[in-house]
Parts: structure tokens; sequence; C-alpha cells
């Protein structure tokens, strides 16, 4: 059994990240007993511990109903360390802070350009030993700069005790892919070329950059999310079965499968900036950072070759939607309708990994009358309905961290296939097409998915 970390650090404390779910999961963690260590927030503001605490409290109340015992619990063991991160001062403050807890959980919220002083701080302060760090995604700007960083990390910390987020492998939704897959004997053989016709994965957000463009402009769609939450579906969506439940068997398949991904081909590759992107707060003049992407990606495994992987990621799209639609190969034709009848459409299966998560399948079933013809049925279920609440990924995510649990965080070498996949389509002189706000993006993306083109996904507006 691993050793459980002994306290929390949140460096970037009076952040965003912080606030909308770093505080709200720490209170979820609190409220069923599973926090009860000491909780340190690191940050440059001026501020104390009342400030902080006033701050994770309204962070915590704007999520909904809270346990008062629960809150006030985790409100008088958070405090706050105020400081430059280049100043060693403020390391040997933590030390002080931490009262001899010698394996703290330390959660990297802070801006790449931060890390080496804070790694080397943590160094000096003799706090990398025991304990863990947790970095934010994305993990690097690229190949290179994902290489230097995680080089950084190991001059402090063990490969074991660095734990990289992507908070999409921490969501029940995700994982619940999976379990789809493996658990059930309906769908795994018809999982391959043999009877996929194509794979679309739509991650869309139905409003902006939410007062993050300041971060978001030097990042951008491909890096926000496409290197990350939709290659790891992709994954988990394409990968064979782990030969056991140990974490590193688990992320074996994961990067074998991202390894036989072809890398992304600019020519099949829409860019796209949503119109007014221009005119916000902290996005740079005549900046080229795009606010939407979709994409065709190829695996060259036994398993999928030829089968098109279509991916789309955006803001400003009509609507909130992450979902998974598997389209199979089309029945030869209508039995008993002659032969010059429609051939029926194909089945599709929708996999909702957003909100109200579940699965659709879009089947054919006999229509009424006398003729022989079909229509279009859905059976859907709704896994919130049928299966109860599920945990928050950070939830999930910093408790397994606490434990030192790895199998929902990247490892090295996942990390370093996702950028060589994406590095193709990373050109900073690239212009991205502009599209209205609440529309697909550009019309050149719904060419890019052949003659159907994209499936309706359900958005919640
Ligand atoms: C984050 C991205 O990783 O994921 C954000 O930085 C995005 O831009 C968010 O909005 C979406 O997460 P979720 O859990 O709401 O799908």
């Amino acid at each position: 059994m691993n050793q459980r970390s002994d306290a929390v650090v949140l460096f970037g404390a009076t952040g965003d990240l912080a606030r909308k779910k770093l505080y709200p999961a720490l209170y979820q963690l609190a409220a069923r007993g599973a926090l009860d260590v000491p909780v340190i927030g690191v940050a440059r503001s001026e501020w104390d511990d009342d400030r902080l605490r006033g701050y994770a409290e309204q962070a915590i109340r704007a999520k909904g109903q809270v346990d008062e015992g629960a809150l006030t619990s985790l409100l008088n063991g958070l405090t706050y360390v105020s400081g430059d991160y280049g100043d060693q001062n403020t390391h040997q403050r933590l030390v002080d802070r931490l009262d001899g807890a010698r394996a703290p959980l330390i959660y990297l919220a802070i801006p790449p350009s931060v890390f080496p002083a804070v790694v080397a701080g943590l160094r000096e302060a003799g706090l990398s030993g025991g304990g863990r760090v947790l970095v934010e995604k994305p993990f690097g700007r690229d190949l290179a700069s994902a290489q230097e960083l995680n080089a950084l990390l190991s001059t402090a910390f063990p490969q074991e005790n660095i734990f990289r987020i992507d908070h999409y492998l921490g969501k029940e939704s995700v994982e619940g892919l999976l379990a789809f897959r493996f658990a059930n004997t309906l769908l795994e053989p018809l999982w391959s070329r043999q009877y996929v016709r194509s794979v679309q994965v739509t991650f869309a957000e139905g409003f902006g950059t939410e007062g993050r463009a300041g971060f978001f402009d030097h990042v951008g769609t491909v890096r926000d999310v496409l290197q990350n939450h939709l290659l790891q579906t992709v994954a988990l969506l394409a990968m064979e079965p782990p030969i056991s439940e140990d974490a590193d068997a688990y992320r074996d398949e994961e990067v074998k499968i991202l390894r036989q991904c072809a890398p992304l081909d600019p020519a099949t590759t829409v860019l796209g900036q949503y119109v007014g992107y221009l005119d916000e707060p902290g996005v740079g003049e005549m900046s080229r950072t795009e606010t939407f992407v979709a994409t065709r990606l190829s695996i060259d495994s036994w398993r999928w070759a030829g089968v098109p992987f279509y991916l789309r990621a955006g803001k400003y799209l009509p609507g909130s939607a992450t979902e998974a639609v598997v389209e199979l190969k089309r029945p030869p034709r209508l039995l008993f309708a002659g032969a010059d009848a429609a051939v029926p459409s194909a089945n599709r299966i929708h996999l909702r990994l957003g909100h109200d998560d579940g699965v659709t399948l879009a089947v054919q079933a006999k229509a009424p009358g006398a003729r022989t013809v079909t229509k279009e049925v859905a059976l859907r279920v709704d896994f919130g309905s049928a299966l109860g609440h599920r945990r928050e990924a950070y939830e999930r995510l910093l408790e397994d961290a606490m434990y030192g649990l790895r199998h929902r965080f990247a490892r090295e070498d996942t990390i370093n296939e996702e950028w060589r996949i994406v590095d193709g389509i990373l050109d900073p002189e690239a212009r991205p097409i502009p599209y209205y706000k609440k529309t697909w993006g550009p019309s050149e993306a719904d060419r890019l998915a052949g003659l159907t083109g994209w499936h309706a996904v359900s958005v919640k507006e």
C-alpha cells in the first residue's frame, strides 16, 4: 500500500482552476471524510489566510448546497503562504507551514513559465523527496518542451511521483468507455474495421473563453483539448484490453494505440477562429490562435486500418457536447422490399461523455404500414438516471494522487506520443478561418467528414 499524502499544497491557490475545480473537489473529499490533512495555498498575491478561506468558500458555495460542518472543517485546515515563486523564502515558509509533513501532494496550477523556479525551490527546500507533484495540462507546448519539462521535474521527483493531469481520464463517463466495451460481449465483435465505417469525436462548447482569454490565447484549441482530452478519448475508444489491472498495463495499451496513430496532416485539418475573438481582453492583436479545429486521424493498426477517425473541438459552437459517434457499415440491402429498395441507413452508437452522459444506439425498425420499409429509432440510456450520482473528475484524481494511484494519470511516453501526433498542425504561421459564433466552425470543416458529414450530437445550449 502506498503512503498517503500528509498535506495538500496548491500552487496557484488564488487562480481560476483552483476556484472552479480544486476547492470544490477538496470540499467533496472533506464532505465524505476523505480529507483530514492540512491544505496550504501558495500564490503571489498578498492575501492572508482569511482572504483565501473566503475565496475558497465562495467557490464551493457557487457549486450548490453544502454541508456546513464539512465546509468549516475544510476551511479551518486551509492556510495561505504568499510570495514570489523564485524566492527561496517562499518555499522555506511553506516548509515551516507544513510543520513536519514530509509527503505532501503538491499541485502546480501555475503557468508553465514559473515551473523551473517552483521545481528548483521545492528541491532546495527538501520537499521533493517524499512529495508527489501534480501537473496540469497541457504538459509542455510541443514535443520538445514536454520532454524538457519532464527532464526538469525529474531533477526533483522520481517518475512514479509525477502525476500529469488530464481530467478527462478522471471522468467516470470517459472511463466508462472501457467498461462499456470490455464488460459486454455485445460490442467488441463489431469494434473493428470489419464493421465500423467511421468514428467521430466532437468536443463542443457553446461559450467562449469565459474570462480565460489571456491563458487561452497562448494555447489554442489544439493544445488545450485536442492533444489531451480528445486523443485520450480516442485511445480509450480504440485500444486493446489491458492485460491486467496494473496501472502500467493500462497505460501500456494507451501508448500502444497512440503509437499507431499517424501524425495529423495540415491538409486534412481545418483551423478556425470565431468572429469577435480578437476583440476580447487578453487576446493579442492579430492573434492567430485557433478556437476551433477539425481533423482526420488515421490509426494504422490491424484493428483500425482504413477507418477514419474525425475529431473536432471548438468554442462558441451551437452548444456544449462531448460525444463519440461510431458509425457501422450498412447492411447490403433491405430484405423483402424488392431489389430497388433503399438500403437502410447505418447503425450508429453515440457515446455521450459530457452532459447527460450515456449511450444511444440508432437502429432501424420496421416502419408501420403495408410496405416493408424501416425507420430509425433511438435506444437511449442516461447513466445518471440509471446509475445514480458519480463523482467529479478532480475529486477522483486528487484522491488517487493522494494515495499514489497512477491509472488515471498520463505517463511520460503517452504525452510524448500525443505531441508527436499533433506537432505537424502546430504551425504558428497558419491562419485560422473565421466562423460565426453558434455555428459548427468554418464550412471547410463540414467537407472534411466525408459524404455523410458530421453526425448530429446532443448539445446543451
Ligand atoms: C479544460 C480546458 O481542460 O477542459 C477548457 O482547458 C475546457 O478550455 C475544459 O473548457 C472542459 O472540461 P469539461 O470537464 O467541462 O468538459
